[in-house]
């Protein structure tokens, strides 16, 4: 059995006092061990979030990493610096990141083997935007962007400490959300690729999330199919909406 896994990313919110006063509201109320729940703040609020967390269930993530280990990248955020934090997760290939800043699946890649060295779980992000699904070439996109994030990965990694999150484009952030049985198709579809890449048991036992638009009235229908393990949830991650979601039944 899988335990679920519930994330919110904050995307660019919250300044430190706003992040404080949103934790301190809501810790308690999401202190669960049925399932992981994740916050990913922006890198300014990390330590922070590390430290008001401390002592609940509750696990930190963060919004991206650079794949290299350290040196002249002005602006960029190392997998030991995460560490220092106490982050467990990191978001990679985000949809956001791979339209505004150009991220590749390459670099999807080199993220998340950084990432497993250091013993920092990927949530590593794929989906399609309305014309890749309307023109039909839906599953090839996204075998693919699984095929390259993946290469070089071990089955030990993929089975213990990777997260997969499909994530629509068309449904982030557009309060459309993907019906369950189409966002349960796709994670099903992951779950057969991941089978034919690595074995049964890998594919048993990985992690799918589903994120795009999931809300309180959603999450029980969207959690409770077969092939979804969690979410990763965006704007209704920064409201009490994030603890009901994560008490869905
Ligand atoms: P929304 O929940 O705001 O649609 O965002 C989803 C998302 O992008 C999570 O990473």
């Amino acid at each position: 059995m899988r335990k679920k896994i519930i994330a919110g990313n904050w995307k660019m919110n919250y300044t430190l006092t706003e992040a404080d006063n949103f934790v301190n509201e809501i810790k308690d109320r999401i202190n669960t061990d049925e399932l992981d729940v994740v916050l990913c703040p922006n890198n300014i609020c990390l330590e922070r979030v590390s430290d008001l967390i401390d002592g609940t269930n509750i696990k930190l993530g963060a919004q991206n990493v650079h794949y290299e280990e350290k040196g002249a990248y002005t602006g960029e955020t190392s997998a030991n610096m995460l560490l220092s934090v106490n982050a467990k997760y990191c978001i990679i290939g985000h949809s956001e990141r791979r339209q505004y800043f150009a991220e590749t699946d390459e670099m999807v890649n080199k993220k998340a083997k950084k990432l497993l060295e250091k013993n920092i779980t990927p949530i590593i992000c794929v989906g399609e935007t309305l014309e890749q699904r309307e023109s039909g070439i839906l599953f090839e996109h996204i075998s693919s962007q699984i095929k390259n994030a993946l290469d070089g990965i071990s089955s030990d990694s993929v089975k213990n400490n990777i997260v997969i999150a499909y994530e629509p484009i068309w449904a982030i952030g557009t309060g459309k959300t993907a019906s369950s049985m189409q966002a349960e198709e796709m994670c099903k579809y992951i779950r057969d690729e991941i089978r034919k890449l690595y074995d049964d048991k890998v594919a048993e036992c990985v992690k799918i999330q589903y994120g795009g638009s999931v809300k309180p009235s959603n999450a029980s229908e969207i959690l409770n199919m077969e092939d979804i393990d969690g979410a990763l949830v965006g704007g209704a991650s920064l409201t009490n909406d994030f603890v009901a979601i994560v008490n869905y039944e």
